[in-house]
Formats: C-alpha cells, structure tokens, sequence
C-alpha cells in the first residue's frame, strides 16, 4: 500500500483533484491511500467547498487555513504547515498540481524531507519569467521524481531543460521520471459534461440560450492589477456585447471582482454594469461553468484551465494573454491569442466567428489518472 499526501488550494487544484481521487476510489483502493492537504489558498465557498461537494472529493484531512496575504508571506506559512503534516506523518510521495504557491510551497516542503513529489501538469512553459506561475512550476518540475506532462509540448520543454538526458538522483538511489500522462482535467471534463447537461441550470437561471453567448473570465495577476489592462479588456467586452448584441457571461473571480471598482474609471464600470447583454456573475460552481462552456457560442479568457476546456467542448477561444502554456489550441486555430488589446480582442471575434477550426484529441484519452496512479504505484 502506497500513502500519498495530495496538496492542494487554489479552485482549479480542487477541481484536477477530482479525478485522481475519483479513480483511487474506485480503481485503486487496495494500492493507495490517499489523504488531502487544502492549504486554504482558496476560502470563499465559491472557490473551494462547492467543488469538494459537487465532485465528491472527501473532505480534505488537513486544512492549514492560510488565506490571501503577499507571495512570500503565504508561500511561507504554507511550507511551514506542509512541513509539520510531513513530520508527523509518513508518506510514500506527495502529489502537486499546476503552478501555484500551494504547489511551490509542497515541493519545497516535500522535497527538503526528502518525499518524493509527483508532479501532475509538468512540463508547461510560458516562457514568460514575469508570470509567479512560471517559477512555481520550474522549481516544482526541478524537484520532481516523477514529472507527469499533460501533452507532447510539455515533454518536449521538459527535454528542452535537459530533464531525460541528465536524470537527476533523488533519495534512495530513484531517478526522475517524465511521463506523458494526458491531462486529468480533460477526464474531468468527459465525466462530468453528462452530468452538467443533468444537473445545470444556470442557463435558464440567467435567460442564456445555447450557442448564442460568451463565456468570459479573467483573473490573471498582470491583467488584473494593470489599469491599462483591465481597462482594455472590458472596453472590449462593452463593444462586442453592444455592437454584435449579444450576452457576455463573466463569472468573476474574486480578485477581479475587487480590483475593478480600483482599475477601471467609474464611466466604464457603469457602462458595463448597465449594459443588459453584460452579465456579471459571482464564481460559478464546476457543473455550470461545464454547461457555460457546452453551450458557449466563444470562450474569452486568460485561465489556463477554461482555454482548455474551450479546446474539449469544441468552442473557440480567445486567449486575453500575451502568451499561452497550451500552445495546440493556437496552432489548431481553434484559438488565438489577442492580448489585452482592444483591436486584437475584436478582430479575434471577428475571425473566430466564421473560420474553420480543428479539435483533434490531445490531451490524452481521459484515463490520464489511471496512467498517473499505474507510475504511482510502481514508483
Ligand atoms: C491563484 C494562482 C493562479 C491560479 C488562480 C486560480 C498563485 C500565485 N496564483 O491566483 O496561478 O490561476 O489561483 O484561480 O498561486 N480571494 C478571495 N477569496 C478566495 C481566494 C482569493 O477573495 O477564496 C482574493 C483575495 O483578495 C486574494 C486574491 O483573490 O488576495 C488573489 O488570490 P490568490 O490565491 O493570491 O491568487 P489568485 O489570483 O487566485
Ligand atoms: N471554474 C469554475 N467556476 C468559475 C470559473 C472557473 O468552476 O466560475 C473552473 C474551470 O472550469 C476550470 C478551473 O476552474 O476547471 C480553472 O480555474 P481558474 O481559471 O481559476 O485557474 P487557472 O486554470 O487559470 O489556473
């Protein structure tokens, strides 16, 4: 039996969480015990306990409770909390997703310990050094006995940095292993896109009709704190929704939702706020942003996870970033990248409300957890 501590905090971690924990329940349960440290990177109900309730992740076994504050101030706590479940406790590995300070903080905990840290979601790079998640998620992958990527791109980076040509060694004579596993939000994504069809109804709840409106969100870091930015952003979104009269629907995450009344000048935030096409929505649970994304005419965003799951439903996307980890969706044109640029936002609708675009299967076959648990269990 193998004993894993799983770390996770911020929303999307919760969400890729589901489907590791789905299938040790119900595949490996005489292989792996599994137990969950939430860092509490993540805290508002919308953020974090809807997604433990709606997709049966058990109750976390830690909560450290940490909260928002300065990069280094919460990474610290983090490490510190991480650090003492690791004393008291033995664990085979700890598994990490993504890019996040709960990922950093896991992978500095875990490895100066000596736990092996199982990475899912190696190997990504934006090449964009700015971005806190660029860091995260090199020191993470230097850390790493087992670097499971989610695509080809994210192997080739890894080998790019020199990762199978020179194996690191790690506690106990084990080398690193880099794997391309498939991407476990695209099995959560399969899964649970019936059950939101069931389950959803949060088009009716705000009149949306089936392919007739925009899915937007925006969250990221230099977006947000940029007045430029931000600004740029929602004049675009107040254009499209007026001159094309359609609905745009933005679940907002929490730190947009504070720094628009600081960012944008009182006139747009009215004119937004007026607008009816506009609609601005608190965070919404994983089962209704499924049915906003299937039923999606476009998908705006700067998130890593929705240009995803734009990419899985089959729904273009325009990417609000200078740059993307998940480079397939542009080279397919099923996205493009516009920045956060009004004229570039524009035309981007413009040309992906009428171009052919293709959606061949690239992020695995939805049983990347299976793969993951087999390399697990044989580690
Ligand atoms: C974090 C991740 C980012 C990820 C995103 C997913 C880092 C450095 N960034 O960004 O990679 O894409 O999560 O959503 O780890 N807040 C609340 N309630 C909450 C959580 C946050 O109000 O439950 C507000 C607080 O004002 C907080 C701000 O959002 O200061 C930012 O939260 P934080 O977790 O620091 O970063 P995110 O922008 O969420
Ligand atoms: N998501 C959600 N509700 C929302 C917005 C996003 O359930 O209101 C989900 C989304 O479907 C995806 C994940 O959260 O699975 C993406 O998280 P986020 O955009 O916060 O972070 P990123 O992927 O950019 O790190």
């Amino acid at each position: 039996m193998k004993k894993i501590l799983t770390v996770i905090g911020a929303r999307p971690q919760i969400i890729k969480a589901a489907a590791l924990s789905r299938a040790i329940r119900n595949n490996y349960s005489d292989r792996i015990e599994e137990k969950i440290l939430h860092t509490g990177q993540h805290y508002d109900m919308n953020m974090s306990q809807v997604f433990f309730e709606e997709l049966c992740i058990p109750k976390p076994d830690y909560n450290l409770n940490v909260g928002s504050g300065k990069h280094g101030e919460q990474t610290a706590k983090m490490i510190a909390g991480i650090e003492e479940i690791l004393l008291s406790e033995h664990f085979d590995g700890v598994v990490l997703y993504g890019d996040t300070n709960s990922t950093l903080a896991g992978a500095i905990a875990a490895s100066k310990l000596h736990v092996p840290i199982f990475h899912i979601e190696a190997g990504l790079r934006s090449f964009n050094m700015d971005m806190p998640e660029e860091i995260n998620r090199i020191v993470c992958d230097q850390l790493s006995s087992i670097l499971f990527a989610p695509t080809n791109t994210a192997v080739a980076n890894l080998k790019n940095e020199g990762f199978e040509i020179a194996p690191a060694i790690f506690h106990g004579n084990k080398h690193r292993q880099v794997y391309n596993s498939g991407d476990v939000m695209y099995d959560n994504s399969m899964y649970f896109a019936t059950i939101a069809d069931k389950k959803s109804n949060i088009l009716r709840e705000y009149g949306l009709q089936a392919n007739s409106f925009i899915l937007a969100t925006i969250h990221r870091d230099y977006n947000t704190d940029s007045k430029e930015r931000l600004t740029d952003i929602f004049k675009a979104l107040y254009y499209i929704a007026n001159e094309y009269r359609i609905k745009i629907a933005i679940p907002l995450h929490p730190r947009t939702a504070k720094l628009l009344e600081i960012n944008l000048d009182v006139d747009l935030i009215d004119k937004v706020k007026q607008l009816a096409q506009i609609l601005i929505l608190p965070p919404v649970s994983f089962l209704d942003m499924i049915s906003l994304e299937k039923n999606a005419k476009l998908i705006m965003t700067d998130s890593g996870g929705v240009q995803k799951e734009a990419f899985f439903y089959e729904k273009p996307c325009i990417i609000l970033r200078s740059e993307t980890e998940w480079v397939e969706i542009v080279e397919n044109n099923a996205g493009i990248i516009a920045d956060a640029d009004f004229n570039r936002i524009v035309n981007a609708y413009n040309v992906l409300s009428v171009s052919n675009m293709s959606f061949p299967q690239l992020f695995g076959n939805s049983k990347a957890a299976n793969i993951i648990l087999d390399k697990i269990v044989a580690y």
